[in-house]
């Protein structure tokens, strides 16, 4: 289960490190937008470096967010950062599955080159960054068992489409990003991998995202992005099954072990079949690794 993804810009030792010493799940060292293209190589090396050193002993995954497939950076991104033993890629401006696909077998002859396990290393795709993405978002079941999960992300949509905002005056997402939100979480279902919320970049409103973050586990994400370290224990909070859901969930399985012949049973008054099985198990499932 990956709660919180913190970002930290690739060219920044500073924001690399205390980024890795916090409660992140997972800390995505970034060489893609927000490093500029004098930077790109130096971030390159400067976040193999910092995997070498770092990516067995501190507790967050890191992942590396790498340029773009189709950019010229994108190629030795892979090759250089991939010696480092990164847990995953984060690829943004995925157009479908076909795209994880062609990362997936670079990574397999790169697993091959560094000695690493077959598919050790993950991938999460950043689904919903092109017009043309978003009419794949059904693309990604089967495509990879490296795929852990797809998120979605309004700014570079809303360049692709000339929209002049993405959020209404009451902080709610327009119309065209409440849809494609939605896609996100229904493609991430069909393909049975991790719903990760997008980014709040209004950062130091913290109480709204704690609103957000409960609305977005209500409505099935399992995770979300952030890009500031005060957004981390939020968004974990936020994401962690309660004692009484913990509990529930038991429950709902005990009582189903009791009784393997019945379809439907009832607890404290509820009626409760096939579905509640498998969020019960799904709850569980993911405190595992907590
Ligand atoms: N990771 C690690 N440390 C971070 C951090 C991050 N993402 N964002 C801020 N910090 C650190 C700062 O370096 C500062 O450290 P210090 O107290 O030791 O000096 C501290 O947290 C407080 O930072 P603050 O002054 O509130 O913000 P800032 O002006 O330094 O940075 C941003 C603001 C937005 C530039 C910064 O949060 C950032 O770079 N975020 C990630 C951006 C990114 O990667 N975007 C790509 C995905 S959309
Ligand atoms: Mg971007």
């Amino acid at each position: 289960m990956i709660r919180s993804l913190l970002f930290a810009p690739g060219d920044s030792e500073k924001k690399m490190t205390k980024a890795s010493e916090g409660n992140a799940d997972v800390v995505i060292l970034d060489l893609e937008d927000s490093v500029s293209e004098s930077q790109k190589v130096i971030a390159r090396g400067m976040v193999t470096e910092f995997l070498k050193v770092k990516s067995k002993g501190v507790k967050p995954k890191l992942y590396v967010r790498v340029n773009p497939l189709d950019t010229e950076y994108c190629l030795s991104d892979i090759a250089d950062i991939v010696t480092g033993a990164p847990a995953g890629i984060l690829l943004p401006k995925c157009n479908s599955g076909s795209d994880i696909q062609k990362l997936s077998s670079y990574l397999d002859v790169l697993e091959v080159a560094n000695g690493y396990p077959k598919n050790s290393i993950k991938i999460i795709a950043v689904a919903t960054e092109t017009a043309a993405s978003v009419f794949n978002m059904g693309s990604y079941e089967n495509c990879s068992v490296r795929l852990n999960g797809i998120t979605w992300g309004a700014e570079d949509l809303g360049a692709a489409v000339r929209a002049s905002t993405s959020l209404t005056s009451t902080k709610d997402w327009t119309s065209p990003y409440q849809m494609v939100r939605s896609l996100c979480l229904f493609g991430a279902y069909a393909a049975n991998i991790e719903a990760l919320d997008t980014v709040m970049a209004d950062f130091r409103d913290t109480s709204q995202l704690a609103i957000v973050c409960d609305q977005a586990r209500k409505d099935g994400f399992t995770g979300k992005l952030a890009i500031h370290p005060c957004q981390v224990d939020i968004i974990n909070q936020a994401f962690t099954p309660t004692k009484e859901e913990i509990e529930h969930s038991r429950a709902v399985l005990a009582l189903f072990e009791e009784n393997p012949d019945a379809g439907t049973l009832q607890l404290d008054g509820k009626m409760i079949d096939k579905p509640h099985i498998e969020q019960a198990k799904k709850i569980l499932d993911g405190i595992k690794n907590l």
